[in-house]
């Protein structure tokens, strides 16, 4: 897979691309990440990529035609399956979304900065808005990180049968039950019999009881109908 990202502050997604897994991706081949910084498109020398929104108001609006002239050159090096822009009045990322998009080849992630980019790039250009949570950010840039992470750890081959995804919250629709390690006693604090026990079918049966348990006391949203 191939994620280009466009922003005006690629510095701050450069760090969780050199760790962990998201690094282990790039470095076994399976996920290439490239950063674009839009000033690098910039409509002058001064490297104006931004105004004031018409009609007035406070915060400044990222240009059409920097945004233009990088996606067009992007989109003429090859085909992208999504053009994606990072904007907390979106639709919210879940599972299932990062799922389907877990199995593209390239595709374009574009973050806002500022007030936003002006409403005709996302009428020409963009193929899928995301937001991730009720809250807003400075910048698209976190969120565009948050996920990268969540679509490149599904790429077959990233993650090792240690850490499988299958076993994570949500993949079933459910939060994940919980875990305990060594000691089985730490002061008092006993881990359940059950897990000790060896037999792995009521093992399976108890986590499987405790992701429901815990679903409907902390995420009852979950099961109501089939959202996810
Ligand atoms: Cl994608 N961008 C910004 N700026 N804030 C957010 C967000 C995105 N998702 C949630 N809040």
């Amino acid at each position: 897979m191939r994620i280009d990202i466009i922003s005006v502050a690629p510095e701050l997604i450069e760090s969780p691309f050199q760790h962990s897994i998201l690094k282990r991706a790039q470095t076994k081949g399976l996920a290439e990440i490239h950063l674009h910084n839009l000033r690098d498109y910039a409509v002058n020398s001064y490297g104006k990529i931004d105004d004031y929104q018409f009609g007035g108001g406070a915060g400044m609006v990222l240009m059409m035609e920097p945004i233009d002239k990088c996606l067009s050159k992007l989109m003429k090096e090859r085909p992208y399956e999504e053009i994606i822009y990072m904007t907390p009045d979106a639709p919210v990322l879940n599972q299932n979304l990062a799922n389907k998009l877990s199995v593209a080849e390239n595709l374009i992630i574009l973050t806002g900065h500022y007030k936003g980019v002006d409403q005709r790039v996302r009428d020409r250009f963009i193929t899928m808005e995301i937001s991730i949570g009720d809250y807003v950010l400075s910048g698209g840039e976190l969120a565009a990180a948050v996920l990268c992470d969540a679509v490149v750890r599904l790429i077959p081959g990233v993650l090792g049968d240690e850490t499988s995804a299958l076993s994570d919250s949500f993949q079933d629709g459910l939060l994940a039950p919980p875990v305990y390690t060594r000691p089985s006693d730490y002061e008092g604090m006993k881990v359940p019999d059950i897990l000790l026990s060896g037999n792995f079918p009521k093992i399976e049966e108890w986590r499987h009881e405790q992701s429901e348990l815990r679903t409907r006391r902390l995420r009852p949203d979950l099961l109501e109908g089939d959202k996810n």
